[in-house]
């Protein structure tokens, strides 16, 4: 395995300290997706905070169906199994504050920067991607639906394919050096693990505060589905807020945003 070992994981979450999710670990050199391996695990009967990291992933997805690249040796692609009893309409929202959790684990490895969360759930720095989150539910008839939550975070990518959606980025070239990726690992666990606890009790008013602060496109010209306007902000239900151009506001639930400068 390029660079995930057992022992050096289990330290550096132990160190980070433990937050309920992270264990137990699988690390894999290869697979098609860690998404699928956690839905494995999951019926199998892997408690919550069962976690899949691997090396590199042969069919790793984004949202929307679009591949997730996925290269091996440079950076961090998990998947987390979740066993919350939450109501029906808080499911959605968790896509947000899990967003929360990977962009306070980026602040704490850029120092001095801040990482933005792009509705629904992509995390920038500036006007790049550095993470994407994709959470997928799975239900069982009479028992809470199970979340699979999976992370990809570019860590110490240098190069990234040509052609992306969006431009991306990594952390290792916002900071111009190599990054500790088990310590990345144990750093956004230990801040997925406070901010799901958080979301568990409160909901997304847990996070809504700081969520506005890194409202990515907050101010912007966007577009999602027919909508077009400007991005108003989130509401404390989790939908982003577009206002025409007539001044109308439109809640939007779902769907890829496309976004312009600010207006
Ligand atoms: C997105 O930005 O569209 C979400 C990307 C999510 C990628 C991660 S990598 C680990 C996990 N396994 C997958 O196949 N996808 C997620």
């Amino acid at each position: 395995m390029t660079g995930w070992r057992a022992d050096a994981f289990s330290a550096a979450l132990e160190e980070r300290g433990y937050r309920g999710i992270g264990q137990p670990f699988t690390l894999l050199d290869e697979t098609a997706s860690t998404n699928d391996d956690a839905r494995r695990m999951a019926e199998r009967g892997a408690p919550h905070g069962a976690t899949v990291i691997a090396d590199t992933q042969s069919a790793g997805r984004g949202r929307g169906g679009r591949r997730w690249h996925s290269p091996p040796g440079d950076n961090l692609y998990l998947s987390t199994v979740l066993r919350l009893d939450l109501p029906a309409e808080e499911l959605a929202p968790l896509a947000l504050a899990v967003g929360v959790a990977v962009a306070r684990a980026c602040d704490e490895v850029l120092a001095a920067r801040r990482a933005l969360v792009k509705w629904p759930n992509d995390v920038y720095l500036e006007h790049e991607k550095l993470a994407g989150v994709l959470v997928e539910a799975m239900s069982r008839a009479g028992s809470p639906p199970q979340l699979i939550v999976g992370i990809g975070v570019n860590v110490n990518a240098r190069e990234l394919p040509e052609g992306l959606a969006v431009p991306a980025t990594s952390l290792a070239l916002a900071l111009d050096r190599d990054v500790d990726r088990i310590e990345t690992a144990a750093c956004l666990l230990h801040h997925l693990g406070s901010v799901v606890e958080d979301y568990a009790t409160a909901g997304l008013a847990s996070v809504i505060g700081e969520l506005r602060d890194r409202d990515f496109l907050a101010g912007r010209r966007v577009q999602v589905g027919e909508i077009a306007g400007e991005a108003a902000g989130i509401d404390d239900a989790g939908r982003l807020m577009v206002r025409d151009e007539a001044g109308r506001s439109h809640p939007v639930l779902s769907g890829d945003v496309t976004w312009r400068g600010l207006s």
